[in-house]
């Protein structure tokens, strides 16, 4: 129980069936190239930090998919902050296979020390390269060495504060499929954000 001046409140738990709802994850799309030299991007969240001596990315790719095995071949890829803005492309590639750039609204740019697509629009980006590959039961992990970061430049500036710097920018969290703007405002369900794009409704 906790006291709460006139009121208790219970604060019983139940175990429930194992998922990670309520655990809020920032989201990214992963950018690759694929075996004709193409640029493809994903959405993933299942992605963290690790420290080793440095700081490092790990993050889990489950089943086979064009970016697990674009990854596979070349050992490199972008991860690109998701943003309100970015969201209805972002939900569009999560739900569906591969990447046409006429059926989302970024622009793809390139790394700067990695071979590796970019999100142009995206303030944070990571270019990675795999250390590790551990392969688990049809999912796998991939600890990652952090080669570059690109940030916006505006981001380096000191006449914002840094919570004004996250509002404006506005990573997207995801958690009980459903996407969470950065004030925790309801973004929609996953699969809803992409019929706002004009070009990808039908599909
Ligand atoms: C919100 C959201 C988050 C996702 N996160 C992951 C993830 O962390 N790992 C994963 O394997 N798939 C994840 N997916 C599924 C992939 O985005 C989806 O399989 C996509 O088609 C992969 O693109 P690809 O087939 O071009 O590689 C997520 C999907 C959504 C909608």
């Amino acid at each position: 129980m906790i006291k709460t001046g006139s009121e208790d409140i219970s604060m019983g738990k139940i175990s429930v069936p194992v998922y990670n709802d309520y655990c809020p994850q920032t989201l990214f799309l992963y950018g690759t190239y694929d075996e004709n030299g193409n640029a493809d991007f994903g959405l993933f969240c299942w992605f963290s930090y690790t420290y080793d001596g440095q700081m490092g990315v790990m993050c889990c790719i489950g089943g086979e998919k064009g970016t697990k095995s674009n990854i596979h071949r070349t050992g490199i890829f972008s991860a690109n902050i998701v943003t309100e803005a970015l969201l209805p492309s972002a939900d569009y590639l999560g739900n569906n296979k591969g990447f046409d750039p006429s059926k989302v609204d970024f622009t793809v740019g390139k790394g700067v020390v990695l071979d590796v697509p970019v999100v142009e629009e995206s303030p944070v980006v990571f270019e990675l390269e795999v250390k590790q590959f551990i392969p688990l039961d049809g999912g796998e992990v991939m600890l990652c060495n952090i080669r570059n970061v690109l940030q916006d430049e505006s981001l380096a500036s000191c006449d914002e504060t840094v919570a004004d710097k996250l509002t404006r920018i506005a990573p997207v969290k995801t958690t009980c499929h459903s996407y969470f703007g950065f004030k925790g405002d309801y973004k929609g369900a996953w699969g809803e954000p992409m019929k706002g794009l004009s070009t990808s409704s039908s599909n």
